[in-house]
């Protein structure tokens, strides 16, 4: 498919998507949230992709919801712009390739909030983060009240979201909202290597993991164990895990067919 606002490779089994509105740092209108729709549907059901990197072209990662677009919009708009966005990002943190988001410049509003449903957050040391929606007289709409808390914290989250202020890389490390720093150069090779060794790994065990994380972490320690225990009796009988432990016997890397 044609995208007007993202641009799409697919090389070695990893799709690359890039917001692509660089004059407007890659802000997020609806078509352009649209779009992240369709790809992330996309990437998700094509055979020839196993992981996904995404990551904003220009000076910005993405700088948020598109400013423009909500200037009239109506309370039942806003609300229907929230749900539609939200479903959207669900599809990016629920896939069962991995998404590393490799921030490259602002991530701001809902351009923070598009890192956070990725599964890796990797930024370039110029990076910055923030949720800066109440200085509109807003709050994130996207997910940010909810998985801001969940990666840093309570108090650090309400820190961010109540003065809206923007923080740097090293801080965005120091507190966990990103995993990794990197200087700018290095960005997409540093990227492309930690999926290089996420993809030498069994997919069923990758979408495993993945699924007992993402569904385990919102319900009870019993809960999340006895999901994790029914991945890994499913597990037990894929053609993958007998590969997997006859390669580690045998002194040899495995060759993993995703059965
Ligand atoms: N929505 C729409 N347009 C945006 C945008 C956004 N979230 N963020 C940046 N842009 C546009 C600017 O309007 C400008 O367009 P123009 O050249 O047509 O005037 C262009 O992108 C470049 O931005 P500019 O503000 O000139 O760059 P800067 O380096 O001076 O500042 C930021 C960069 C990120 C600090 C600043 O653009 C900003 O604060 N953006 C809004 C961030 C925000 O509040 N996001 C949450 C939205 S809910």
């Amino acid at each position: 498919m044609a995208y007007q606002n993202l641009t799409v490779t697919v090389e070695s089994r990893i799709a690359t998507v890039t917001v692509n509105r660089p004059d407007k740092l890659n802000a997020l209108n609806d078509a352009t949230i649209a779009e992240l729709g369709v790809v992330i549907d996309d990437v998700r059901t094509r055979r020839e992709v196993a992981g996904v990197i995404l990551t904003g072209a220009g000076r910005a990662f993405v700088a948020g919801a598109d400013i423009a677009e909500l200037a009239d919009q109506t309370a039942q708009a806003a609300r229907a712009r929230a749900v539609r966005g939200q479903a959207i990002f669900r599809r990016f943190e629920t896939s069962p390739k991995p998404v590393i988001a490799a921030v490259n410049g602002f991530a701001l509003g809902g351009g923070c909030e598009l890192a956070m449903a990725c599964h890796v957050r990797i930024a370039s040391d110029t990076a910055k983060f923030g949720q800066p929606e109440v200085k509109l007289g807003l709050i994130p709409g996207y997910g940010g009240t909810q998985r801001l808390p969940r990666l840093v914290g309570r108090g650090r989250a309400m820190h961010l979201l109540l003065t809206g202020e923007t923080i740097d890389a090293a801080e965005a490390l120091r507190i966990g909202l990103v995993d990794r720093v990197v200087a700018a150069a290095e960005l997409p090779g540093a990227a492309r290597d930690m999926m290089v060794r996420m993809l030498a790994n069994g997919p069923l065990a990758l979408a495993a993991c993945i699924d007992s994380v993402d569904r385990g972490l919102d319900g009870t320690l019993d809960d999340g164990l006895a999901l994790e225990a029914e991945h890994f009796g499913a597990l037990a009988a894929s053609i993958d895990m007998v590969e997997g432990i006859r390669a580690f016997l045998e002194k040899r890397l495995p060759v993993f067919t995703g059965t």
